[in-house]
C-alpha cells in the first residue's frame, strides 16, 4: 500500500531540497530532518510486548518494543537517509545494499550485500530517497526476501508513479511509504519535478 506522509514540516524540508541552488549541507541536513519526521509516522503501528519493570517508585507493567528494526539503505544515496532515522530510532541495524543504475539501460546491478542475523524476524526499512523506476528498490526487496524478511517497508522521499506502480505489482506485500509523489520521469529516468541527483547533491558530487 502506499502512504505519502503529507506533513507540513516534510513539505517544507523537501522544498528547501528540491530548489537548485540548496547546497549540500542544506541538503544534507534537510534529509536527516527529513528521515527523522517520516521515521515517527512510519513507526507509528509497530508491534509492542509487555514487559515488567521496577521504576524508583514501585513495580509496573508497561511496553517496549517486540521486534528489531533493520534498515537497508542502497548505496550510495539511501545512504543520506541513515543518520536521521537512527536518530530517532539508535537501536536500529544497518544492512547495506551496493546498487548502482547503468546510465543507458538504467537496469539495477548489485555488487555489495551486508546483512545483521534474524532478518527473518525483524522489520526490514529498504530506504533509498528516489523511488524513479523501481527498478533498484524492486532488486533490493527481492534480496532482503532472499534473507528471510517478511515484514518489509520501503522508504523513499519523492517517489514516480512509474516506480510506485512497479513495486505494488512485484511487491504487493510491501508498504511505500513517500514524502511526495512527484509527476512522471523524464526520458533520462529523472523524476520530475524531483530535486536532481540524490546521490550527487548528498555527498557534492557531480
Ligand atoms: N535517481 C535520482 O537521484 N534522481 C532521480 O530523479 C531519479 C533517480
Amino acid at each position: 500500500m502506499l502512504h505519502v506522509l503529507d506533513h507540513p514540516l516534510i513539505t517544507h524540508k523537501l522544498t528547501q531540497m528540491r530548489k537548485k541552488e540548496t547546497k549540500t549541507k542544506d541538503f544534507r541536513q534537510n534529509l536527516d530532518e527529513i528521515g527523522g519526521l517520516m521515521a515517527y509516522e512510519i513507526t507509528r503501528d509497530l508491534p509492542t510486548k509487555e514487559v515488567r519493570i521496577e521504576t524508583p517508585v514501585c513495580g509496573c507493567v508497561t511496553k517496549e518494543l517486540e521486534k528489531d528494526i533493520v534498515l537497508v539503505p542502497i548505496l550510495r544515496a539511501g545512504l543520506g537517509m541513515v543518520n536521521g532515522i537512527c536518530n530517532l530510532i539508535p537501536t536500529v541495524k544497518v544492512a547495506h545494499i551496493g546498487m548502482y543504475r547503468d546510465e543507458e539501460t538504467l537496469q539495477p546491478h548489485p555488487y555489495f550485500e551486508k546483512y545483521p542475523k534474524d532478518m527473518d524476524r525483524s522489520i526490514v526499512m529498504v530506504v533509498d530517497p528516489m523511488l524513479a523506476t523501481g527498478g533498484s528498490a524492486a532488486a533490493a526487496i527481492d534480496m532482503v526476501k532472499k534473507q528471510g524478511a517478511c515484514d518489509i517497508r520501503l522508504i523513499c522521499l519523492v517517489g514516480a508513479p512509474e516506480g510506485v506502480k512497479v513495486i505494488e505489482e512485484l511487491h504487493p506485500d510491501v508498504d511505500i511509504y513517500l514524502a511526495a509523489l512527484d509527476d512522471h520521469l523524464n526520458e533520462k529516468g529523472y523524476i520530475v519535478p524531483g530535486l536532481g541527483d540524490a546521490g550527487d547533491r548528498i555527498f557534492g558530487t557531480k
